[in-house]
């Protein structure tokens, strides 16, 4: 399918001259990897795009945002996680999805937050209304907030044929008992919580048991909401980084997180056409192994002790 001019700018100079010139430019040779969601083998790309700054208000801002989302979707990314409680994302989101006419090509993920049944209800069709859709890919119980009760919501909504697949969320350690707990007593098709290279407790006993319990992961906080950026500070990237492909920090961050086996896809937060094609850029080529895994690891730990 053709670029537009206003697409191949969106994308950014690099990238937009070599769609303009034919020359053999990442974009548009190598694919994206894809991990398969356990529970139906569909694949989705190892990257996504989180959006909990997305917000109305300034009319430059929005077109920010809807030239990075059109990015996002033109280089193949499809998981797009937003939540009601992210001031008025849902609204921005439904609002780009109507412009851009992109929302086929995405995988649509958003929560769910309140206490009791009919509360929960509301919420969830208010988030139907704001995105302006008919079908969620994926809706999660937000911070875990009245699972038992939003789950059994949200599975009537899966068999209605309204939900794809049902989840739950979290992003702090303080919720990982419980969370393992619940992830023992029910049928997930997804988890999603925070896990990074400055940020690994995520990987001592969810992620194992979300292997063993056949649990899709979305690894939520894979910059560390930015902190990561600042631990590297301005150092260059040392020499491993070439062999596993990665030109930025940005991408050494995303590959080590999608290379935990059980992890299925990272959602890093961007406003930015230019970060969205840096952090697509982590879903090409090939991932680190175990003995690479380590590595980046030592070399994090040893700038931030
Ligand atoms: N409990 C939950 O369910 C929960 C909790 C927290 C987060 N989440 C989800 O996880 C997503 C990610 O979290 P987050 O956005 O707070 O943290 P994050 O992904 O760890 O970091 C985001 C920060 O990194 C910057 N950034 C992104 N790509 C970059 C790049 N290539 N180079 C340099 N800087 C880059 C962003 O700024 P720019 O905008 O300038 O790119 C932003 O400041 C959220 O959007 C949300 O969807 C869920």
């Amino acid at each position: 399918m053709p670029y537009t001019r206003r697409e191949i700018l969106a994308l950014g100079a690099a990238a937009g001259a070599a769609i303009l010139t034919g020359a053999r430019g990442t974009l548009a040779q190598s694919p994206l990897v894809t991990k398969p969601i356990p529970a139906s083998g569909e694949r989705i790309p190892v990257v996504g795009v989180g959006t909990n700054r997305y917000r109305s208000g300034d009319p430059d801002y929005v077109a920010r945002l809807r030239d990075t989302l059109s990015a996002f979707a033109r280089v193949g990314g499809k998981v797009v996680d937003t939540a009601p409680s992210y001031s008025d994302s849902e609204d921005v989101i439904g609002g780009i999805l109507r412009e851009t006419g992109i929302r086929e090509r995405l995988f649509l993920a958003t929560k769910v937050d309140r206490e009791g049944a009919d509360a929960g209800r509301a919420r969830i069709e208010d988030s139907f209304r704001a995105l302006g859709v008919a079908r969620v890919d994926l809706f999660q119980v937000h911070n875990l907030r009245d699972a038992g009760t939003q789950l059994g919501t949200l599975r009537e909504l899966k068999a209605a044929g309204r939900i794809r697949y049902v989840g739950i969320t979290s992003s702090s350690d303080r919720q990982y008992e419980e969370m393992e707990a619940i992830m023992r007593r029910e049928t997930l098709d997804f988890i999603q919580v925070d896990y990074a290279v400055g940020n690994r407790g995520a990987g001592e006993r969810l992620l194992p048991l979300a292997a063993e319990r056949g649990m899709a992961v979305l690894a939520n906080l894979p910059f560390g909401r930015g902190t990561q950026f600042r631990a590297v500070g301005d150092r260059r990237l040392p020499p491993w980084a070439a062999e596993i492909g990665c030109a930025s920090w940005a991408q050494v961050f995303l590959k080590y997180v999608v290379s935990h086996p059980a992890v299925t896809c990272a959602i890093p937060g961007t406003t930015r056409v230019a970060h969205v094609e840096d952090n697509l850029g982590a879903a090409r080529g090939h991932l680190p192994d175990a003995g690479m895994r380590r590595t980046i690891e030592q070399f994090f730990d040893s700038i931030v002790d």
